[in-house]
């Protein structure tokens, strides 16, 4: 039985990881779960998962939580708040495999501290990979752990490189769907609206990533990821749009082979791969082999969407860079969300941004967290003289 912690439990990937796990009550079991501001969700999961510890992000919201669940006669869960509250999630002793899915720089320190403390973690919180990737990455291989990749195309890669050993790699291929915005001509890009931006033709997921695969920053972001989960240069990774997301990644080896993933896209099967692993078990997500017709391929327009080259000189720089690169963004797509900027000023910020960043190196999470304060205080700043409104942005719902 694997005891699971899930940190962003009411999120998109928190809640298609509760439906893995009551697929499989013999193999799973959940011990600990993390959320922001629902306290609905939190209070409802709680009393049905009755976890250990359930954590909010904010103090007043786990004093409602405690006196609900106190009320529904679940006094034994033990509700916390805030970041300490998440790596007690992370951390808590009867956890053996922690689902890293909070949204944003706040599922960090948890992340760090899980794989300090021995866990398997399942990643599918990107940004963590994005701001603090080396320092992750040397920590799991000083405690002997495997990362395990819960984005669909980083874990698709994981899947191939079963086929052969990384010195045996020429490139990692990342396949992009290319976003809503793949055939809207660049003199358009000024007019696009949230709406249009929110609705991405292949995957149904949360708003900041919605709107970062609309950029493909969110692509950007995965070459990052790939580089740091699978310890390869910039150059070794090539993206690909292909609009139907069928072939969720490949691995081209030396000897000329490319080895492809595809399957449905329902994010529960990465999911599943990830907290099975080693082992693969039977599930009724088929992929209708017999319906596949034809897949579509082409090279990705970095002029159109430069986000994507963006991530590429991040990726490069390492350190301070992918700090800038992330929080950047993250200000710039909640300034999106809120119509105070339009869709084509997200990359101009994020480059005003990296252009005022000096390059530089990460000894640890506390000085990347310092970082990443000052690179969102300067893209508040950036976002306020573009904006007519004068109040902060604030964090994506
Ligand atoms: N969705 C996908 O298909 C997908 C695929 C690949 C990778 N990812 C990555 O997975 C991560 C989660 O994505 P998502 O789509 O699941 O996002 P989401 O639906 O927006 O969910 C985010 C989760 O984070 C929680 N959260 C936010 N701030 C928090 C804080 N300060 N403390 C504790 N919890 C906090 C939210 O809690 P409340 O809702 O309670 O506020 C929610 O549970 C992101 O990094 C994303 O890039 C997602």
């Amino acid at each position: 039985m694997k005891r699971i912690a899930i940190l962003g439990s009411t999120g998109s990937i928190g809640r298609s990881t509760l439906s893995v796990v009551e697929s499989y009550p013999d193999r799973f079991q959940i011990a600990t779960l993390a959320a922001g501001g629902n306290v609905e969700a939190a209070v409802e999961q709680a009393s049905h998962w009755k976890p250990r510890v359930l954590s909010l992000a904010n103090e007043p919201d786990a004093d409602i939580a405690r006196t609900r669940l106190r009320d529904l006669g679940f006094k034994e869960i033990e509700v916390v708040h805030g970041a300490a509250g998440t790596v007690q999630v992370a951390t808590h002793p009867e956890v053996d495999f922690v689902v890293s899915a909070i949204v944003g720089v706040a599922g960090l320190q948890a992340t760090y501290q899980a794989v300090r403390a021995g866990k398997t973690v399942g990643l599918a919180n990107k940004e963590c990979l994005v701001v603090a990737g080396e320092l992750i990455v040397a920590e799991a291989r000083k405690q002997g752990k495997t990362l395990l990749p819960i984005d669909s195309e980083h874990n698709a890669v994981h899947q191939c490189l079963r086929g052969g050993r990384m010195e045996e790699v020429a490139h990692i291929w990342l396949t992009a769907s290319g976003g809503p915005f793949l055939k809207t001509p660049k003199s358009e890009f000024t007019s696009i609206t949230v709406e249009q931006a929110l609705n991405h033709p292949t995957w149904k997921m949360g708003k900041r990533i919605t709107i970062d695969s609309a950029t493909l920053m969110n692509k950007g972001f995965e070459v990052i990821e790939a580089c740091r989960l699978f310890n390869v240069p910039a150059s070794q990774v090539q993206v690909i749009v292909h609009p139907q997301s069928t072939i969720h990644s490949m691995v081209e080896f030396v000897d000329g082979s490319i080895l492809a993933q595809f399957s449905v896209t329902d994010m529960r099967l990465p999911i599943l791969y990830a907290l099975a692993h080693p082992e693969r078990i039977p599930s009724d997500m088929r992929f209708p082999v017999m319906d596949l017709r034809h897949l579509d391929f082409c090279p990705p327009d970095m002029s159109k969407f430069p986000c994507l080259r963006l991530a590429y000189q991040a990726a490069e720089a390492g350190g301070a860079m992918t700090i800038a690169l992330n929080a950047a963004d993250e200000v710039a797509v909640a300034a999106f969300l809120e119509e105070r900027i339009g869709f084509d000023e997200i990359p101009q910020i994020v480059e005003d941004v990296m252009s005022a960043t000096p390059v530089g190196s990460l000894e640890s999470i506390n000085k990347v967290l310092v970082l990443d304060a000052e690179a969102r205080q300067l893209a508040n700043d950036m976002v306020r003289q573009r904006s007519r409104s004068v109040s902060p942005v604030r964090a994506i719902p």
